[in-house]
């Protein structure tokens, strides 16, 4: 059995077991810090994991977690509410997916530890509509003499959600059977298409739905409030999404990407954006979804844990996967959309698509995403 003299030895190495392979531009402090040795340094094990578990795929990267360590070796999770979405996720499943994605890549990163993470999900109960101040999940980290970290773990720093036109190769039969192997479980089937039969009206929806959310004030503008223009913005906000870096360093410098261009639907910015996702959907060789056979909170954490394994299933088989979430919003809007997208993948709202993912390869994976530290997470 490791001893906790063991587990100190292990997180000590921490610093040569994991690399990022990505490098931090010139802002300080680096809001990509956290991708490089997740964990170096830390003598709690629970902060190894945590360190882990912050790089999880989240709607628009809001990061909405919160930890309280309890006593030793425990913590239980919390939604952060200040970092919902209300316009585009009002019922807040995609948050909660974001937070079954979080507590995957902590069960998933226990065991380089020698250690498991015996997890139980909304141990108060589980909230309804609304969330509130309940945890959705607490978590033990107990020795294990078979716990031995799986081939996922070293996929955690590499994993990227590529907002990119994919290659139109066909991704491979056997990666595509690994990321569905990768997402099924317990009330939980997995899908995908490399058929233009149902490829082709998804990407239909799809960027109907794209359309909508973009075109309906509210919700295109909880988007632009959340973009981070430029590096500096970026580095005093490593949440939201990232525009910076490249070109989008001269354009923001020369007043054309702005907060305001960006909420003016016949702005240049606004028009580029249309011509960027209209690309990425029209390059898009396959589609991956996970549907669950309930609608309830547990039924959307495991959807998220189930998407954090399925993308790193990806990784490792060389298919990239990028969430298209659009038609999947539950906002008056998005009805149309909605209502379709369930009936093409054989799903009701009782029984819904929680995600659906664009799926294919690319030249090269892009650099991360930025991240809070850990330190905002914990709960005092
Ligand atoms: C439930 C959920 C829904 C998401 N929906 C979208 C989406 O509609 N469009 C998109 O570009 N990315 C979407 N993402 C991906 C996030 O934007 C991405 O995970 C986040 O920006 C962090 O980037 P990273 O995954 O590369 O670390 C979604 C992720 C999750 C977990």
């Amino acid at each position: 059995m490791p001893s906790r003299r063991h587990i100190l030895q292990l997180l000590a190495a921490a610093p040569v077991l994991t690399a990022a392979g990505c490098s931090g531009p010139d802002a300080t402090p680096d809001p990509y810090a956290a991708w490089r040795q997740p964990g170096q340094g830390e003598s709690d094990p629970r902060r190894f994991v945590l360190a882990h578990g912050l790089l999880a795929p989240n709607p628009h990267n809001r990061q909405p977690w919160l930890v309280r360590l309890e006593g030793a070796d425990a913590m239980s999770l919390y939604v952060d509410r200040t970092r919902l979405l209300p316009e585009t996720d009002p019922f807040h499943r995609q948050i909660v997916l974001g937070c079954g994605a979080f507590l995957e890549l902590i069960a998933l990163s226990a065991p380089r530890l020698g250690l498991a993470a015996d997890i139980q999900a909304w141990p108060k109960g589980a909230p309804g509509p609304g969330l509130d101040d309940r945890p959705f999940a607490r978590v033990v980290l107990r020795p294990d003499p078979a716990a031995k970290a799986g081939p996922f773990f070293d996929q955690i720093v590499r994993r990227r959600t590529e907002k990119a036109p994919f290659l139109p190769e066909r991704p491979s039969d056997s990666a595509v059977r690994e990321v569905l192997a990768a997402a099924t479980g317990p009330g939980l089937i997995a899908g995908e298409t490399r058929d233009p039969e149902l490829r082709d009206p998804l990407a239909a929806i799809c960027w109907k739905a794209w359309e909508i959310e973009t075109g309906t004030p509210r919700t295109h503008l909880e988007s632009v409030r959340l973009m981070r223009i430029g590096k500096a913005e970026v580095a005093r906000n490593p949440d939201g999404i990232d525009i910076s870096g490249g070109m989008m360093e001269v354009l923001a410098r020369a007043g054309v990407m702005t907060r305001e261009a960006l909420s003016d639907p016949n702005s240049m910015a606004s028009r580029t954006g249309v011509d960027m996702y209209r690309e990425m959907i029209d390059a898009t060789p396959g589609f991956f979804w996970i549907r669950s056979e309930t609608a309830d909170r547990s039924a959307q954490l495991a959807a998220g844990r189930a998407y954090a394994r399925a993308q790193l299933a990806a990784s490792t088989n060389g298919l990239v996967l990028h969430p298209w979430s659009m038609a999947l919003q539950e906002f008056a809007e998005m009805a149309g959309p909605y209502r379709q997208v369930q009936a093409l993948l054989g799903a009701r709202p009782d029984a819904p698509v929680q995600m659906l993912v664009r799926m294919g390869t690319v030249r090269k994976v892009s650099d991360p995403s930025p991240r809070r530290k850990l330190d905002d997470l914990i709960l005092s």
